[in-house]
């Protein structure tokens, strides 16, 4: 490949799988004023920054912090639709042609949202994005582990009956929220029961040091879930650490998302190095693009020049995303398809 093409261009070019995004998190700072826009609400009246900048690092209870303001901005089926609207557009503009979004239904009394209106709202801008978009897109509800086991348990209904009705966008569950707080092993049965009715299952897993020696770690890997979101203090445990081994668990890796929230203390030291050395299946992703001001390309471009990574590297690393989508063969198959005409014309374009 011609090096003439710097690695930022390669990564923007480069077709991505996006697989784990949620949708406050992602919202970018242009959206954001809309949404202040619509509500009436000024920069001023913002309680501190929604967006932690380069270079920066705060503590892991700064971003639900962050994701609180913006929830509370977006507390009507409009402006949902319009996060979601905007947020598949900047995804496919990256370069993004397959993307998991996740998000927590919210009941909002005082707008009348519910969250069967909410989910309704993002269903709806995935469908207006269908023809407009270069990407296909899914989604995940999430469950928050703030949340109780009868909230989580409406959110896994929901989650069956749009996986019928939309049909086959709805795809599967998250867990998720304040690693801090709760006991994952409470929404086991919850988890469960979603596995039964045939949803996926991506959970959020060992974010914090603690995690690595809680007994909810080895109760949520013994599900087993279908992918692993984070799973930073994993290796830290021999007996988790096997278990993921052994069942080839996919990672999620939010390398910035981690160094930002100071889970991770450096690029250098985050565990992609650990799991994609011994050959487990790793997924670049962004956790929340605008609120850690970040983008897929640029995640690649981190991993390219922090691990050593050739370009090459970095687009087997794309292509075998494809398989660990929470879709069908077919499916799949067409997106390996799309990759690899892709390719040619990125062989040419950069020859
Ligand atoms: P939403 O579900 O679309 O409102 O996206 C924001 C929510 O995603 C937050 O309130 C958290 O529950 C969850 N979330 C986003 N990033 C993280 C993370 O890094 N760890 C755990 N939960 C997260
Ligand atoms: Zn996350």
């Amino acid at each position: 490949m011609d090096e003439a093409v710097g690695l930022p261009d390669f990564c923007r070019r480069l077709p991505k799988v996006e697989l784990h995004a949620h949708l406050s998190g992602s919202v970018s700072e242009t959206t954001i004023q809309k949404l202040q826009v619509k509500k009436g609400v000024g920069h001023e009246g913002l309680q501190g920054d929604t967006a932690i900048g380069k270079g920066e690092t705060r503590h892991l209870q700064e971003p639900f912090r962050i994701f609180k303001i913006i929830q509370d901005l977006s507390d009507t089926e409009e402006s949902i639709f319009m996060m979601t609207e905007d947020v598949i557009s900047e995804f496919a503009a990256d370069g993004v042609r397959y993307l998991e979004l996740r998000s927590t239904p919210r009941h909002m009394p005082h707008t009348g949202m519910t969250p069967q209106s909410y989910v309704e709202s993002i269903l709806s801008a995935i469908q207006k994005c269908k023809d407009r978009e270069d990407v296909v897109v899914r989604l995940l509800l999430a469950i928050d582990r703030r949340q109780s086991v009868e909230t989580a348990m409406t959110t896994v209904r929901l989650a069956q009956e749009y996986m019928l009705r939309s049909p086959g966008v709805v795809v599967g569950i998250d867990l998720s929220g304040n690693p801090a707080v709760g006991d994952g092993r409470d929404f086991i049965p919850v988890l469960k029961e979603a596995q039964n009715c045939g949803l996926k299952l991506a959970l959020h897993i060992a974010e914090i040091s603690q995690q690595a020696v809680a007994p909810e770690t080895s109760a949520l890997l013994s599900l087993p879930p279908d992918r692993v979101g984070h799973g930073t203090f994993i290796h830290h445990n021999q007996d988790l650490a096997a278990v993921v081994a052994d069942r080839k668990m996919p990672f999620e890796i939010c390398l910035t998302s981690n160094v930002k929230a100071q889970t991770v203390a450096s690029y250098g030291e985050h565990h992609f190095q650990h799991w994609y050395s011994r050959k487990q299946p790793c997924v670049l992703c962004t956790d929340d693009k605008g609120v850690f001001c970040t983008t897929l390309s640029e995640e690649y471009r981190l991993a390219a020049e922090t691990f050593g990574l050739t370009r090459p590297a970095l687009w087997d690393l794309s292509y075998s995303s494809i398989d660990h989508t929470f879709v069908g063969e077919d499916l799949k198959q067409q997106l390996r398809d799309r990759w690899n005409t892709e390719k040619e014309k990125l062989f040419l374009q950069t020859r």
